[in-house]
């Protein structure tokens, strides 16, 4: 039961980071006691990264490790998430409590967090983007994916792009021309659909200076190697070709209508 709660109370959390509106630490709070659950038709969207003593941990999976396979094997997934996110976590923990006490209240959720990027030290740039950014992944894949997006978002993306097509084409040009590591991103900025990158585990909810990537994420693709090396080595456009077999378009819908 209380593992349910946590996840819900992260899932409120991942709704109200998408939005990208500024909220006051105080109703941010009040929503992780929220029971309210995103519910996608059979499909849950409920990530935790909250306990019950609102500490980081690592979300349990809506799937199993070789549930996104032949497109995603079992060991990856073992890999990238126990080992890769978890590491995320628990360097976030511990990069937590070496702040300074200013900072420490608004390390207590990840929307506070992105909001005063600029403040925090890079492990927590890093180590909190790596949480939430896999947090949200996970959630947009699931066993037998794939296919279009129906509805409102399906309908955004034909107007913006002109086709399905044509946005898998740019979304996975994205992906392949971010040098090194990092991630591509579908989001809603300025009411429009953006295709875009960012390095390292930076997200678009980051309020950092420069020109970079901002929006609220509708969908997003890990290509750092790690997501793929042992399945793909160094064919990261296998990879990519073979996430569009598994994502949860109702859980990017779900995204899209927050
Ligand atoms: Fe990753």
């Amino acid at each position: 039961m209380e593992n349910n709660n946590t996840r819900r109370n992260f899932l409120k959390q991942t709704a109200i980071l998408s939005t990208g509106t500024i909220i006051g630490s105080s109703l941010f709070n009040s929503a992780f006691a929220s029971e309210t659950a995103l519910n996608i038709g059979n499909q849950n969207l409920e990530l935790d990264n909250v306990n019950a003593q609102g500490l980081y941990t690592l979300p349990k999976l809506e799937y199993n490790y070789d549930g996104l396979e032949p497109h995603i094997d079992k060991a990856t997934m073992e890999i990238h998430h126990g080992k890769h996110h978890q590491a995320y976590v628990t360097n976030l923990k511990k990069a937590i409590e070496t702040l300074d006490k200013n900072l420490v209240e608004h390390s207590k959720s990840l929307e506070n967090i992105f909001e005063k990027m600029s403040k925090f030290p890079e492990a927590i740039r890093n180590n909190g983007g790596g949480h939430y950014n896999h947090s949200l992944f996970w959630s947009l894949m699931k066993p037998n994916g794939g296919g279009t997006p129906k509805g409102k978002l399906g309908e955004a993306i034909t107007t913006t792009f002109g086709s399905f097509d044509e946005f898998k084409k740019q979304f996975s040009d994205a992906s392949m021309k971010r040098f090194g590591s990092g991630w591509a991103w579908l989001v809603v900025q300025d009411g429009k659909l953006v295709i875009g990158s960012t390095a390292n585990q930076d997200n678009p909810l980051m309020r950092l200076r420069g020109k970079g990537l901002k929006g609220k994420p509708v969908l997003a693709l890990d290509v750092w190697e790690h997501a793929y090396y042992l399945k793909n080595q160094n064919r990261r456009a296998d990879y990519i070709a073979s996430f569009w077999n598994v994502v949860n378009w109702e859980a990017a819908e779900a995204l899209f209508n927050s």
